[in-house]
């Protein structure tokens, strides 16, 4: 189990006041001046060297992110710092106590980000819902202002740098980057297609780079405590401590900040009291927040909570937001919420998934009660092929694979359901 003195976010429970003095005590901002001192190259090698992998779901390592800015502007344009906080992935919530908790870590963290890759400002972009939140973050910033630890000569560096936050109104899509970049400009949130990538051309055209709310605000403590002691932490590829979400059947469901790689069963059981009526009432685990596929639970007792762990099963670590699901779980009900919750939020621009997540949805319904026949189990994984890969940006996987883990995983479930409804169907014709 992590301990206390290796945790990052030693205030995700909101003991103590999120406040600047408070947060001051915690050790952030302390000789931010230092930090910076070292120059661009230095950190933005120190956060390759940490092992640092985006915290957001797609793990892109972060470092090798930021070395994708231009060095030199070219005619005069600034470029940005965007820091996504639109969590909306089904499962998690951690953002949200980072957040709440402690701002300044972030705030801290996009100073030190902006300023490695020369960024003039860092955008903050929160989802709607967050209306606390959005309230103790601008206040955080206010008072960041008000120190000199952000604006001009941020914390006596010399170097400007500005922070606005930006509250979205609610839609999912927005949290995907370039519709985060359109949303900010003002229009309507849809994806862009990628290639060029935000480095090239990112908001208002100009070089940009998306991070998470947590891939941003560890940059300070691993720069204090050094890459060496955050790549200690979990194994090759997979390395440092991640916030985990974890929400369903346990006993205690909590966010909790771990070493990557810890073992399914020793998460649960170290920090959530294990599974509501025991181990042998588990039936499966989304591991990753909704856009992952599902895995059964005899496969994730042992599996490391990691990228490559997880990918191994036919999963991802994606957000860490693991969702647990015991058996009296209606595990085809809980996967048609989740078609619903895709179609409900496709933006609409590509065809497969504007089509293709309705027709997904309309599809697990006839499942869910069962009044389908046999050969619609093929036809809907033949369906999840044509809209995985075929769309502008990932949420056309988002909906397919989860459709995918529920076939391959439980298509037994699935047939006993058109039997069992079969059967009633021809009884009453009798
Ligand atoms: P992606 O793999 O397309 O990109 C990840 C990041 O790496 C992006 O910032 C992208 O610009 C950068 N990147 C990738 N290839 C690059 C290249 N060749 N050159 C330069 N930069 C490159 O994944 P995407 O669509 O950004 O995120 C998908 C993930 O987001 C899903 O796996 C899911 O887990 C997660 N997600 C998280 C949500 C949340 O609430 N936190 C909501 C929905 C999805
Ligand atoms: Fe919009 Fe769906 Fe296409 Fe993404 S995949 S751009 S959400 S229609």
């Amino acid at each position: 189990m992590l301990a206390d003195k290796d945790r990052i976010f030693t205030n995700v429970y909101g003991f103590q006041p999120w406040n600047l003095p408070a947060a001051q005590k915690r050790g952030d901002w302390d000789n931010t001046k230092k930090l910076l001192e070292r120059g661009q190259e230095a950190i933005i090698e120190e956060i390759k060297d940490s092992g640092l992998r985006g915290r957001g779901g797609a793990g892109f390592p972060t470092g090798l992110k930021w070395s994708f800015m231009p060095k030199e502007s070219k005619d005069g344009r600034p470029s940005f710092l965007v820091i996504n906080a639109d969590e909306s992935e089904p499962g998690s919530c951690k953002d949200r106590e980072i957040i709440r908790h402690d701002p300044h870590k972030l705030i801290e963290g996009a100073l030190v980000a902006g300023f490695a890759m020369r960024a003039r400002a860092a955008y903050i972009y929160i989802r709607g819902e967050y209306i606390r939140e959005a309230e103790t973050l601008q206040a955080a910033v206010d008072e960041a202002y008000d120190a000199g630890l952000i604006g001009k000569n941020a914390s006596g560096s010399g170097y400007d740098f500005d922070v606005f936050m930006h509250r979205g109104a609610g839609a999912y899509i927005c949290g995907e980057e370039t519709a985060m970049i359109e949303s900010l400009e003002g229009k309507k949130g849809q994806p862009r297609l990628k290639p060029p990538f935000p480095a090239g051309a990112g908001l208002y055209g100009c070089p940009t780079t998306v991070n998470n709310v947590e891939s941003i605000a560890v940059v300070p403590t691993i720069l204090r405590r050094g890459a060496s002691w955050f790549n200690s932490f979990g194994r090759e590829n997979n390395k440092g401590t991640k916030l985990f979400q974890i929400s369903g059947h346990v006993e205690r469901p909590c966010v909790v900040e771990e070493a990557m790689s810890i073992p399914f069963k020793e998460l649960i059981e170290k920090h959530c009291g294990g599974i509501t009526g025991g181990w042998d009432n588990l039936l499966a685990v989304i591991p990753g927040g909704s856009s992952v596929p599902l895995v059964p639970a005899k496969e994730i007792m042992d599996a490391p909570m990691d990228f490559d762990g997880l990918r191994e099963l036919g999963s991802g670590l994606g957000t860490a937001a693991v969702i647990v699901m015991d058996k009296s779980t209606d595990i085809v009900g809980a996967i048609s919420r989740l078609s619903y919750f895709y179609k409900h939020e496709s933006c609409g621009q590509c065809t497969p998934c504007r089509e293709g997540t309705g027709w997904m949805w309309r599809m697990m319904e006839r499942l869910r009660t069962g009044d389908a026949a046999i050969e619609e189990i093929d036809m809907l994984q033949q369906v999840t092929k044509q809209v995985e890969g075929h769309t502008i940006c990932a949420l056309g996987d988002a909906a397919a694979w989860p459709i995918q883990g529920l076939i391959r995983h439980f298509r037994p479930e699935l047939e006993r359901r058109i039997h069992e409804h079969n059967a009633k169907f021809q009884e009453a014709a009798e």
